[in-house]
């Protein structure tokens, strides 16, 4: 399709239906506010009109039409742009000078420079509202918005939290926080989408503010003064040599403003940003090219990092003497490990050493961590926490398609006809994905099953929740699959091609008929053949699942289950389909990608495989131990019979967030020798001998890799903390000091030898992985990565994918006239985990200052409890003190506790039992018995928590009630514009 623009001729394509990316190909320039490449057209401030065939259009949400002749300089385009862009000025003071946004990338500032503007036509009116100060972490200045939309449209279709809207009706329109409430008591959850894209001052997080300008930290007497001396000067000079004043300005934080792309800490989405940071402060997180979010982020991703200067940070190892921990030097203490653990491998051999790796650590590090323990100790005795959650769904997909990670991509969920959801609370626990789904359920129709003991949010907007009886999925699951066999409604076509296994799991299906499946889930009949008649009719499924299914006594059953009903429906293989297993921790996936198991060197190479052995023995120069290692279930049984005498433990709270904690404890109690290395004196930290403090993500670099397998790097933002290290750097050194001759420099280093060793990542390196750029595993030596898996075969030797049978047996420690209620547990939206990190942001304490148990309306009835009533949990294995909150999340007699809590941990409840396949402990399967206790309290959440608030859904900014108004005309007087909208 030809195009001309300003007298050039291009070539558009015929989805290319935003004029305005074609314009900027030519390298022409036509002012945009409201535009947003990630949000798409806004239509709000009407600056990118241009001219075509005598016509006004809209350039940001115009197509291109064969032979379309564009003109974005003609009197009239120029005239309507600078028109409309007048307006815009009316809603906004020019004070760029003493602006904390004058940092290059203000919208406003640019657009004044770009059209030329010297004065305006419009004078700037106040609009009668107070700036909104009342959330924690960003305000609101309504007499410097102008009303561009763009925050809503982020709220509304992006991160679909649905809080914003624009009152246009209103003589002075303003944004909105649930229709009309402060921020601070609204639905906001604090995501900062609309922040990130405001295209001025209006939104802005609170740490620029008085920081990143030069004059901005003046009294606010002294800066209205200075911003009337600027309005004053300006019907001299006009604002070309004011912007001129401000440019200088900006120039100058360049200097000290520094912009470094990390990757984020908390959850396994793998959101990555520029850090803002001058000195040690951070000015703030700003997201934008990240290839798995783009401009989003939660909570915690943007405003979390609290915990990166907090003053109770380690920044001295410590030294257990006579009971108490004084500090020491760090020759002293590396030495002191290294003696001990060589006298105990001296004395009761290799194995009764134990290592645990972290996964909020680098793939680099959690790659030394078991190298140390193979290739120095000389032994298998290595782990890490994905035991605790995504090992069970690993062994499902071993089993049946060959890779144990995510199939495809974030984006395949985003194109699925249909998203299947069980035991994930994936607005909570991985927000940002959760923000995907949303978006495609209200905007593109997308279909939604969730299945959950909980009404999480996700389960709110589900076209069908289903509330199957506790530990029961792989009953239903089973269930679809035989009735989609039995109908003839499974994808035959994709079996006989590419499933083996098809006759011998059919046959382990007998059990699962409707009528069984209804009786052992109390799911009727009816909405299980519901379900499957939605799966058969879906073009493309995703299924994605978590916690709810893992940390059950058959997590590796249920997941096979899901895997197998994904084969049948032949839901594998194509864009938009697949198996979505969601990482918990930030790096949980490259933990084990890595080696940090008891049974797999890096990439999944097996240590009993001599081939394998021998490429390592090579490389590392020593001989390597060939029989499986502890797992760290059971390295805690063997502490208790006296085999493991001594652990190094790095960043991990196991002490609480394994489970049965309280067995955990005393463990740790027995052990010869205990080295933990945190950044903070963790509970663990209590049980040891040795503390090191390592240093946090931003105070390294190294590579994470998130749910969707994707290897990103991150940079170092800040130098460690005096006294600090990097912990590549501390295993380093610990392994020289044990006679090692290890000489890394750097972590490209690591990777490059990593690469060298591990087939699954032979083309991986830095440069590959440089600024945003990712790579998604497997990589092949020339590079080329795999977002989507199996577009092939399987990765099976004949690459066909297996069905593999699994039966349902019934969950472990079920309720009894003494434990009479079923306690959940998982995660809060606000904190990661335990909290040791969340905890240390204030803004997020204040809005989720403590953990609770969620108790539904129905038995609060019963026991006479409301929220913010004290209770005691008992369960078979220990007992806990904490406050009530009534909810209809949850319902009857089942019960939710969130994790977010050091003194009152969930895990003093959970049991030992576990998934026999993988050992990852059945926390879901926990009894309690309630005792309610006399005080009564507040409510554990305060009324400034996101969860009181009340949305307002709509579809984005709605800018035909601004057309609508009365007093508005397309710029031009509305002469000739055409309204050739189009939208996403
Ligand atoms: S939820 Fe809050 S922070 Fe997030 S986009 Fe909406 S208003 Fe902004
Ligand atoms: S607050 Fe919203 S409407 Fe106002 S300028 Fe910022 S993005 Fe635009
Ligand atoms: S916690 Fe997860 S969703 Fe939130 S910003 Fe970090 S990676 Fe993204
Ligand atoms: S960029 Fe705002 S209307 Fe086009």
């Amino acid at each position: 399709m030809k195009v001309e623009i300003d007298g050039i001729s291009l070539e558009a394509q015929p989805d290319e239906l935003l004029l305005i990316d074609l314009i900027n190909r030519t390298g022409g320039s036509v002012p945009h506010v409201c535009y947003h490449p990630q949000l798409g057209p806004v239509q709000t401030c009407d600056t990118c009109m241009v001219e075509v065939n005598g016509h006004l259009i809209r350039a940001c949400a115009t197509a291109a039409v064969e032979g379309m002749i564009v003109s974005t300089k003609s009197t009239k385009a120029a005239a309507a742009q600078v028109e409309a862009f007048d307006r815009i000025l009316s809603n906004h003071m020019l004070y760029c000078t003493v602006c904390d946004n004058n940092n290059g990338n203000c919208t406003v500032h640019n657009t004044t420079k770009l059209l030329a503007i010297e004065h305006q036509q419009i004078p700037f009116r106040t609009k009668p509202y107070e700036v909104d100060n009342t959330n924690p972490f960003y305000r609101y200045d309504p007499d410097q918005c102008i009303l561009c939309g763009r925050c809503v449209e982020a709220c509304q279709n992006v991160e679909v939290n649905e809080t914003l809207s624009i009152n246009w009706e209103d003589p002075n329109p303003r944004v909105l926080w649930d229709g009309g409430s402060t921020i601070g008591e609204s639905s906001c959850v604090s995501c900062g989408h609309c922040v990130t894209v405001c295209p001025c001052n209006a939104l802005m997080e609170k740490t620029m503010l008085g920081h990143a300008g030069f004059l901005t930290s003046l009294k606010k007497s002294a800066l209205s003064g200075m911003i009337e001396v600027v309005k004053g000067v300006e019907p001299e000079t006009g604002y070309g040599s004011i912007l001129q004043v401000s440019e200088a300005e900006h120039a100058m934080r360049e200097h000290r403003i520094r912009r470094t792309k990390t990757v984020c800490t908390y959850c396994g989405v793998g959101c990555s940003f520029d850090v803002w940071t001058k000195d040690r402060h951070i000015l703030k997180v700003a997201p934008e090219h990240g290839p798995a979010n783009g401009i989003s982020t939660c909570v915690k991703g943007k405003f979390g990092w609290g915990h990166i200067n907090s003053e109770d940070r380690l920044t001295t190892p410590l030294i257990r003497e006579n009971g108490k921990f004084r500090q020491a030097g760090w020759d002293e203490a590396l030495g002191l490990v290294a003696r001990k653990l060589t006298d105990i491998k001296a004395k009761d051999g290799p194995d009764s050493v134990a290592f645990i790796s972290s996964s909020k650590c680098t793939n680099e590090e959690s790659y030394l961590m078991q190298k140390l323990a193979r290739a120095v100790i000389g032994t298998n005795n290595v782990d890490n926490c994905s035991r605790y959650c995504q090992s069970p769904a690993t062994v499902g997909l071993f089993r049946t398609v060959g890779y144990g990670g995510d199939s495809g991509s974030i984006s395949d969920m985003e194109k699925a006809d249909l998203v299947v959801i069980v035991g994930s609370n994936t607005a909570e626990s991985h927000p940002v994905i959760a923000t995907r789904v949303k978006s495609s359920h209200k905007l593109d129709g997308q279909k939604l099953i969730v299945s959950d003991l909980r009404e999480n949010e996700m389960a709110r907007r589900a076209d069908l929740f289903l509330h199957p009886k506790p530990g029961t999925d792989l009953v239903w699951l089973s269930a679809i699959s035989r009735y989609l066999l039995d109908s003839g409604l499974a994808h035959t076509k994709f079996l006989d091609q590419w499933v083996n296994g098809l006759e011998e799991y059919r046959k382990s299906l007998e059990p699962y008929t409707l009528e069984a499946a209804a009786r052992l889930t109390g799911l009727s009949e009816q909405t299980i053949r519901t379900v499957a008649h939605m799966i058969a009719e879906a073009k493309r499924m995703c299924i994605l699942w978590a916690m709810g299914v893992t940390q059950q006594s058959q997590g590796s059953d249920t997941s096979t289950a899901i895997s197998n009903l994904l084969l049948i429906t032949g839901n594998y293989m194509r864009p938009g389909t697949g198996a979505y297993p969601l990482r918990g921790h930030n790096n949980v996936q490259g933990a084990s990608d890595h080696g940090s198991m008891p049974n797999m060197l890096s990439g999944y190479q097996s240590v009993d495989d001599p081939e394998v052995r021998r490429r390592f023995e090579t490389g590392w120069k020593v001989k390597l131990p060939s029989s499986k290692g502890l797992d760290n279930h059971e390295m805690v049984e063997a502490i208790h019979e006296g085999k493991l005498k001594a652990m190094y433990l790095i960043g991990e709270e196991m002490s609480i967030v394994d489970s049965n904690a309280n067995y955990v404890g005393a463990a740790f109690e027995k052990l010869d020798f205990f080295v933990v290395q945190d950044i903070f004196f963790s509970n663990t930290c209590r049980y040891a001998d040795v503390v090191l403090p390592g240093a946090p993500s931003l105070e390294k670099e190294g590579t994470f890799t998130s749910t969707e397998r994707r290897i990103q790097r991150l940079y170092q933002v800040l130098e460690p903390l005096q006294g600090c290290k990097p912990d590549w750097l501390i295993i380093r050194d610990v392994a020289n000091k044990l006679g090692a001759d290890w000489n890394y420099q750097h972590p490209s280093e690591i990777m490059d030898e990593i690469a060298s060793l591990t087939p699954m990542f032979a083309g991986v390196n830095y440069d590959r992985l440089a600024g945003y750029k990712s790579l998604q595993w497997p990589v092949a030596a020339d590079g080329t990565d795999e977002p989507l898996l199996y577009t092939k075969r399987f990765a099976f030797p004949d690459g066909k994918a297996r069905l593999f049978p699994v039966s349902w047996i019934g969950p472990t420690d079920q309720p009894n006239a003494e434990f009479d209620l079923h306690l959940n547990n998982g995660r809060l939206l606000e904190h990661f985990h335990e909290g040791n990190l969340t905890y240390r942001t204030e803004g997020i304490r204040e809005k989720t200052p403590d953990v609770f148990v969620e108790v539904s309306p129905e038995l609060a009835e019963e026991r006479g409890i409301q929220s913010g009533t004290w209770v005691q949990l008992i369960s078979r294995y220990g007992k806990v003190r904490l406050r009530a909150l009534v909810t209809d999340r949850v319902q009857g007699k089942e019960l939710y506790m969130p994790m977010n809590s050091v003194e009152s941990p969930v895990n003093r409840l959970t049991s030992s039992h576990t998934d026999p396949v993988t050992n990852t402990p059945a926390y879901k399967e926990t009894s309690v018995h309630l005792n309610v206790l006399p005080e009564v309290g507040e409510s554990p959440l305060p009324r400034i928590n996101s969860r009181f608030g009340h949305p307002t859904p709509q579809n984005g900014v709605e800018v035909e009630r601004k057309w609508k108004r009365p007093d508005y005309a397309p710029p031009g007087n509305g002469n000739g514009l055409v309204q050739l909208q189009t939208k996403k």
